[in-house]
């Protein structure tokens, strides 16, 4: 039986480029979002390209309904042996820390922290058992590196990160992979990254601009990560450096 990836939060950007990466490589594919009709376009244009492709709609901001949609996963395709966990909305706003309060915080916590770690629930059973699985965690840039204007999701996806280096170390010895890869680019193709593109160019000359990375890059360096497994974090670009100036 072929393995099976399932992508959480399965977009036009990186979501639908790791189905693609993974689906090449013989993956099946579980995709899940909460628009139906895009994740039946994207399962066609897989199906198109000879990959196996199944749609899970779910809202992801809703932790308790994680057990019956991994379990309605495992039901489709018998297994799964890798989850990519990174939703994301293309109406996302970064604020200023000081103009953070708790509402939006609590907004923020079921999506990018409560739902992983409940996913990571439905799936370590199976993956001990088999001495095999890997989940990997997309975050951006601000999980790791705070920046002064940004704030609101860094935060929360800061404590989620912090859960994952745990989650590595103590799976390491079980053969079940966790990484992370953290992204500061605006990726193109996606909702968000097109979004961030009309505001660079509305805004004035001097404001800050994310340079842009094509997702099929971001998805080769998961396979990597998949394969190698000898890293808890990936960033992107490398450089320490992710803010360019115009
Ligand atoms: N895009 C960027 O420029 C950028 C920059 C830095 C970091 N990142 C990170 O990279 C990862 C991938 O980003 P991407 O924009 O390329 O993703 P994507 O694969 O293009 O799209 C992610 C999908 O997540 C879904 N989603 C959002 N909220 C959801 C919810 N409550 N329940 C279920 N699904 C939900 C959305 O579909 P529905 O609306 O249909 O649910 C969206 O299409 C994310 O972790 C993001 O934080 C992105």
């Amino acid at each position: 039986m072929s393995q099976v990836i399932a992508v959480f939060g399965a977009g036009s950007g990186l979501g639908a480029a790791v189905a693609r990466r993974f689906g090449r490589e013989g993956f099946r594919v579980a995709l899940v979002a909460r628009r139906r009709d895009r994740l039946v376009t994207l399962a066609k244009e897989l199906a198109e390209e000879g990959v196996e492709a199944d749609v899970f709609p779910a809202d992801l901001s809703q932790p308790s309904e994680i057990p019956a949609l991994v379990q309605a996963i495992r039901d489709r395709f018998g297994r799964i042996d890798v989850v990519e966990y990174g939703p994301i909305g293309g109406d996302l706003r970064l604020v200023p820390a000081a103009e953070l309060d708790s509402a939006r915080l609590s907004d923020l916590l079921p999506l990018l922290l409560l739902t992983p770690v409940e996913v990571v629930r439905a799936v370590l059973p199976e993956w001990v058992g088999r001495g095999d699985g890997a989940f990997l965690l997309t975050q951006g840039y601000s999980a790791a590196h705070p920046f002064p204007q940004l704030s609101g999701p860094g935060p929360v996806m800061a404590a989620a990160r912090n859960y994952l280096f745990s989650l590595n170390e103590e799976l390491a010895p079980t053969g079940v992979y966790a990484g992370t890869l953290t992204i500061a680019s605006s990726i193109a193709r996606s909702e968000m990254g097109e979004a961030e593109r009309v505001r660079a160019a509305n805004e004035p000359a001097d404001g800050p601009l994310f340079p842009f990375v094509d997702p099929d890059e971001l998805a080769d360096r998961y396979w990597d990560m998949y394969v190698r497994r000898d890293q808890v974090e990936s960033f992107h670009p490398e450089s320490l450096t992710p803010l360019v100036t115009r």
